[in-house]
């Protein structure tokens, strides 16, 4: 039996991965869940799925929670360091990053260094810190298996080749809910932002698939994973979702690996890794499939994803301070405080602002992240 502690089980990534596990629960044992606020999915979670500890980081839901009968029955632990204290259970085999945002960093290095296996859906962690953590993995021997779905397809277009034979990577977008919206895009709303064509998520990757940021966090994240310059990463739109990702090798080949746009597919190919095993997972029907559409992404219309790319040739402490500005900035837009135009020009403000660390520390990372959220703050 695997055992298992997820960071983030009320979020629509957590809730994927216990979706899969409810289908095989011989195999899997969860020791660990964590939410922020929602107590009442996780008090649901608990009932179903048993596990010893249970962490719950909004320190006030964490106080109602405890005044229920089903806290007495498990351990709960509140407040942030809690993650840090789930992920290092010993018995623990694999650890499921889903938290939202820089909060997952601390915990994922903490789970390396306990010599956990990390499932990897927390993409602000490699935005912010790839090398660090890639580092810190590579002396500890610890494997880091991508959850995000290109991700995920690279990594299994790569099983059996090394970083040295490709050529590229291209990342597939669908192109997010505005892909087909003509016009001015400054004014769109939060509930429009939110609507994507494909997947469901949940709100902050949302609203990243709408100005495209969220594929230029994802490059930054392959460049970390894969050891792939930035200049052989490239995006292309392809609004069907069905081919994850594609990888360039040397010799001209390229392999894609294609499914159903289902996010449980990657979270079922992770808990099962390193083997293959049968799901009951939607597959694809080639007879429905009339074609396979390509295009160029508009840079212009999203500049998101250009910063992300200039932050990622700026290296060091940039990256992280494009996160920082990011979530601050589709914070303030979910919460309507500014309009959607704003995000990138606040983003790109903050970035213009700040003297880059090269090879930082841990610290320099922390200290630049709260200087882009004090700066975008201040934007605002
Ligand atoms: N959703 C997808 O299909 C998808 C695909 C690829 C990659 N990803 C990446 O996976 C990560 C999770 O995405 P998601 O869509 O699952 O997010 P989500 O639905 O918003 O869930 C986030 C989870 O983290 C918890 N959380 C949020 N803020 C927190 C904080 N400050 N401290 C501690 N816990 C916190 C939430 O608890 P509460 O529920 O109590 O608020 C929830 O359990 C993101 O980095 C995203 O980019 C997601």
């Amino acid at each position: 039996m695997k055992k298992i502690v997820i960071l983030g089980s009320t979020g629509s990534i957590g809730q994927n991965a216990l979706s899969v596990i409810r289908e095989e629960r011989e195999k899997f044992q969860v020791k660990g869940l964590s939410a922020r606020s929602n107590i009442d999915l996780l008090e649901k979670q608990i009932e179903e799925f048993h596990p010893e500890t249970v962490v719950i980081t909004d320190k006030e839901a964490g106080e109602r929670f405890l005044s229920r009968s089903l806290a007495k029955k498990i351990k709960v632990i509140l407040g942030k360091e809690g993650l840090l204290e789930l992920v290092r259970k010993p018995e623990v085999d694999l650890v499921i990053i889903a938290l939202v945002g820089i909060v997952g960093l601390l915990p994922t290095l903490e789970a390396i260094c306990a010599k956990k296996t990390i499932a990897l859906a927390t993409k602000e962690v490699m935005v912010s810190a790839g090398a660090i953590v890639t580092e810190n993995a590579r002396k500890n021997n610890v494997e880091i298996l991508p959850v995000d779905s290109e991700h995920n397809s690279i990594f299994q277009a790569l099983r059996g080749h090394c970083s040295s034979e490709i050529k590229r990577i291209i990342l597939t977008a669908s192109g997010g809910p505005l892909a087909k919206i003509k016009g001015d895009l400054s004014d769109i709303t939060p509930s429009i932002a939110l609507k994507h064509p494909v997947w469901k998520m949940g709100k902050k990757i949302s609203i990243d698939s709408a100005t495209l940021m969220n594929k230029g966090l994802e490059v930054i994240e392959a460049h970390h994973l894969f050891g792939v310059e930035p200049a052989f990463i490239e995006v292309v739109i392809h609004r069907e979702a069905i081919i994850h990702s594609l990888v360039e090798f040397k010799d001209g080949f390229i392999s894609a690996i294609l499914a159903f746009p289902d996010m449980r597919l990657p979270l079922h190919y992770i808990l099962h890794y390193p083997g293959r095993v049968e799901s009951s997972l939607p597959k694809l029907d080639f007879s429905k499939i009339e074609r396979l559409n390509f295009k160029k992404p508009d840079f212009d219309r999203f500049p998101c994803l250009k910063y992300a790319y200039d932050a990622l040739y700026k290296e060091g402490t940039m990256p992280a301070v494009l996160n920082r500005a990011n979530e601050v900035a589709v914070d303030a837009f979910l919460k309507k405080k500014i309009k959607f135009g704003k995000i990138p020009e606040i983003i790109k403000r903050t970035m213009d602002l700040h003297q880059v660390v090269k090879d930082p520390t841990l610290e320099d990372i922390l200290v630049a992240d709260r200087w882009a959220k004090e700066k975008a703050q201040r934007f605002m």
